[in-house]
């Protein structure tokens, strides 16, 4: 070699060295808490899972992390909130959604949950939850592909982040509920646990189309019945309670306090909540007080409501749920051995510093753990 081909190599060495570095560097990602140590996803198994949606924002600093296992993260992707959730020994999840027509195909299935574990380890996430909402017919090929899915996720997840968590949002019952006919039992099986959203319950009304509570303490019980009665283990099942109400229009409000409501099909169903507004139970807590009617507490459902009339003399009836209600069901997560407990969602309670609503919310964090 001449000294000129020698310095050619070298430099052509130096570029490929300080290009590859370069790729590197783009693809480790650097962690983004104040010690390395709280990037590490969590491992441990905690006994009594409360299990948080979070839909974005900044209002999880005002969480009871005393108690939170799981903040799966529905909002914009909040690094601050990952570190501080590990601080606390807490898993923080992605969500998982996708058309179920699109992964039938099972190439487009591996590449989807490649790419889901690949944005988990890069956000150094602590596993996924998994919110299909979709209808689907019984054995039709959404079916198998939903449950194929759900199984090969969790394989992925487990290999890929050690301890990680895989979940998997169910209806209140697994009776082909919104026309979700899913495999529950092979679902349950194969993932760590299903998130029951034991809310919406009034969103197929077959009867009086009448304003109604949004989970009812009877029905959200046979719902659980229902699940354990396929032989799913009651440690899969955590108890999703609601932290909003519905807000109905009654078309009439009867003597005895019945609120009829605008007839709006739902998925095979005359009548649904659907002619309600979903409120928090932040603005409830403001509402009632200036109501018709004050908080009544309805013996048959265990559930509170109250009367109210708008700026145009419309008369509304509003269904929420509260500490009495909550505490009436975490009551059976006690008494059936469930894994934990959780809520739709954990932003929507009034965190201002207000005494009575500082109060208000402490006390249905607490309603979680029992009364
Ligand atoms: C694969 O998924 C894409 C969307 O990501 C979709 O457009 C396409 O139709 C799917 N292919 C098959 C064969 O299902
Ligand atoms: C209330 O409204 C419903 C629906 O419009 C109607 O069927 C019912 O008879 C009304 N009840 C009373 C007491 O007016
Ligand atoms: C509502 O009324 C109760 C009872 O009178 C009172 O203690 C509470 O401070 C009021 N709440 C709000 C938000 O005004
Ligand atoms: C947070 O939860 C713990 C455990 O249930 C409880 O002891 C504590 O009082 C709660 N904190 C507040 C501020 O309510």
């Amino acid at each position: 070699f001449s000294l000129f081909e020698l310095l050619l190599l070298a430099e052509m060495l130096l570029f490929v060295l300080v290009l590859s570095a370069t790729v590197l560097g783009c693809t480790t990602q650097v962690c983004p808490c104040e010690s390395q140590e709280l990037c590490q996803q969590i491992r441990d198994e905690r006994d009594f899972e409360v299990f948080v949606f979070d839909v974005g924002g900044k209002t999880w600093k005002s969480y009871n992390w005393s108690m939170v296992t799981t903040v799966a993260t529905f909002g914009k992707y909040d690094a601050e909130l990952m570190c501080y959730a590990h601080s606390k020994g807490a898993r923080v999840v992605l969500k998982g959604d996708v058309p179920l027509s699109d992964i039938v195909d099972q190439d487009n299935r591996t590449t989807w949950i490649t790419e889901k574990v690949s944005l988990a380890k890069s956000q150094f996430m602590d596993g996924i939850n998994i919110d299909i909402e979709q209808a689907v017919e019984a054995d039709s090929p959404q079916y198998h592909a939903l449950t194929a899915l759900v199984r090969e996720t969790t394989e992925a997840f487990h290999r890929e982040i050690p301890g990680s968590q895989v979940s998997f949002d169910v209806a209140w019952s697994p009776n082909c509920i919104d026309k979700r006919c899913y495999n529950y039992v092979a679902i349950a099986e194969s993932c760590d646990l299903l998130f029951v959203m034991s809310y919406d319950e009034q969103s197929q009304i077959m009867g009086d189309c009448i304003a109604m509570a949004n989970a009812p303490v009877a029905q959200t019980l046979n719902g659980y019945l229902q699940y354990l009665e396929l032989k799913i283990e009651p440690r899969k099942l955590v108890m999703g309670v609601p932290w909003y109400g519905y807000d109905y229009p009654c078309l009439n409000l009867s003597q005895e306090g019945v609120c009829s409501i605008p007839k709006v099909p739902f998925r095979g169903a005359p009548c649904s909540d659907a002619a309600g507004k979903q409120k928090p139970y932040s603005w409830i807590m403001k509402k009632v007080n200036d109501s018709m009617s004050g908080r009544i507490w309805d013996e048959q459902q265990q559930a509170p409501y109250f009367n109210y009339k708008d700026q145009t003399g419309q008369i509304h009836q509003v269904w929420y749920d509260d500490p009495d209600s909550i505490c009436a069901k975490a009551g059976l997560v006690k008494s059936k051995g469930l894994r934990g407990i959780g809520m739709w969602n954990g932003n929507i309670l009034d965190y201002s510093d207000d005494p009575v609503a500082q109060q208000q919310t402490a006390m249905m964090w607490n309603a979680l753990v029992g009364c």
